[in-house]
């Protein structure tokens, strides 16, 4: 039999496949879409001045994505961004984080600021030594680092894998929560994790891979003076305290913060400034595996959009990096609060009161589900109203 070797054209009608919190598809010009609604938002909110080489580990979803896209229009950086995504195999859509790095290089480049992107593990110190190589052949120096890298796993430099586990610490937590396949309020019921369970959730979501980007780059004299890093941590109310801010994960964020000061002390001679950004409880891959959190948000969004003050990622981060960042505008800890619309009184009041009365019948009065799930197909490129979903697209 005769090999012949074609080029598969790869065009198909791309519909949604959702499987509880994730969806197995992704919509490229619905990504893309995505992306210039973001981009938008940027550009008419306006720049100010900041760093200009700007690395982002964590790049293509959530807050990592909105970073980027906000420094690059705020600032007016160049950026390299980081990410873990899988490309399309020609039957299979690519990742949502895949096309959203392909449309923001298309959309950067345009505007003319260089956007170069690395698809691996972040972890690892091949990738490590890539995105130095860049940083030395390109820039020089980066004169800016976020870190927003979320992951379920990582794999450590001795070849062994860990993961983490979202599990609460002391005692075992019940509460309501939303089943995400069929819409309705359940109880659940958090079990407690073990000691090496906490060490693994703190290896994945702490620190440690922070200061070892930060390490490497300054070992590799690649880090500017005067730099800038940021990571993202999470507080939230009493509600979620068991679960998030008190459990496994709540361990990983304090080590993060103690990595923030760790870091600063450590580069002190050079002016590194590390910090921690407290952000809001947003509609993410990540934060869709939390139990207890997506009916949080559901309430969350209701309230704050009565109120007028709900923001998504790129709301948020366009706040950080051009208002508070510029200004250092810090609390007592030395930490960016963008949490602070979400924690107002007036908000958690409202749904302290909401949380006990949410039932499977009043859910789609009372809280936001609807702009859950919005957000939640949007972040796939989904149900975007000026996207043709019956069309073919290039995958
Ligand atoms: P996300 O799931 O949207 O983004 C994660 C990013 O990490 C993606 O770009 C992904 O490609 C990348 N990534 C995953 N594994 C990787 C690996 N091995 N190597 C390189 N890149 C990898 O998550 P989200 O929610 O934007 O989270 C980012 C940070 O923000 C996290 O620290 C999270 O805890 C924090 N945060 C999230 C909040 C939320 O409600 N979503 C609230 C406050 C903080």
């Amino acid at each position: 039999m005769e090999m012949i070797s074609y080029e598969m054209e790869a065009v198909m009608v791309v519909e949604a496949k959702v499987k509880g919190f994730i969806c197995t598809t992704a919509h490229p010009e619905g990504c893309k879409e995505s992306v210039r609604r973001q981009i938008a938002y940027c550009k008419q909110k306006g720049t100010t001045d900041g760093p200009k080489k700007v690395l982002v580990i964590g790049a293509s979803t959530g807050y990592g994505l909105a970073s980027r896209i906000a420094v690059t229009y705020g600032y007016g950086a160049d950026t390299i961004g980081v990410s873990f995504e899988k490309e399309s195999n020609g039957r299979r859509t690519a990742t949502a984080g895949w096309y959203n790095t392909k449309a923001f290089e298309e959309f950067a480049t345009a505007d003319g600021y260089s956007a170069k992107s690395f698809n691996g593990d972040g972890f690892s110190q091949e990738m490590k030594a890539q995105v130095i190589e860049e940083i030395k052949k390109e820039w020089g120096k980066a004169d800016m680092v976020v870190y927003s890298l979320a992951a379920p796993r990582r794999t450590l430099p001795d070849g062994t894998s860990v993961s983490s586990v979202l599990k609460t610490i002391g005692n075992e937590f019940k509460n309501k929560t939303i089943d995400l396949r069929t819409n309705e309020i359940k109880e659940v019921t958090v079990p407690v994790a073990n000691e090496e369970e906490i060490q693994n959730t703190v290896s994945v979501m702490g620190g440690e891979d922070w200061q070892a980007w930060i390490d490497a780059l300054a070992e590799a004299g690649v880090l500017a003076d005067n730099a800038v890093t940021l990571a993202y941590s999470y507080i939230g109310p009493e509600l979620t305290h068991a679960i998030y801010k008190d459990g496994t994960i709540g361990q990983a964020k304090k080590h993060l913060y103690d990595t923030s000061v760790a870091l600063t002390k450590k580069y002190a001679d050079r002016g590194l400034q590390a910090y921690i950004s407290v952000n809001k409880a947003l509609v993410t891959q990540s934060s869709s595996a939390i139990p207890v959190v997506p009916l949080y948000i559901s309430l969350l969004y209701k309230v704050m959009k009565e109120e007028g003050l709900h923001e998504g990622c790129i709301e948020q981060m366009q706040r950080l990096f051009v208002e508070k960042l510029p200004q250092r505008e810090v609390d007592g800890q030395s930490m960016f609060r963008l949490d602070d619309w979400e924690m107002k009184d007036c908000v958690q009041s409202k749904i302290a009161d909401l949380w006990t009365k949410v039932t499977s019948e009043n859910i789609k009065e009372i809280s936001d589900i609807d702009g859950y799930w919005e957000d939640f197909y949007q972040m796939f490129g989904f149900h975007f109203d000026n996207v043709d979903y019956a069309a073919d697209v290039e995958i």
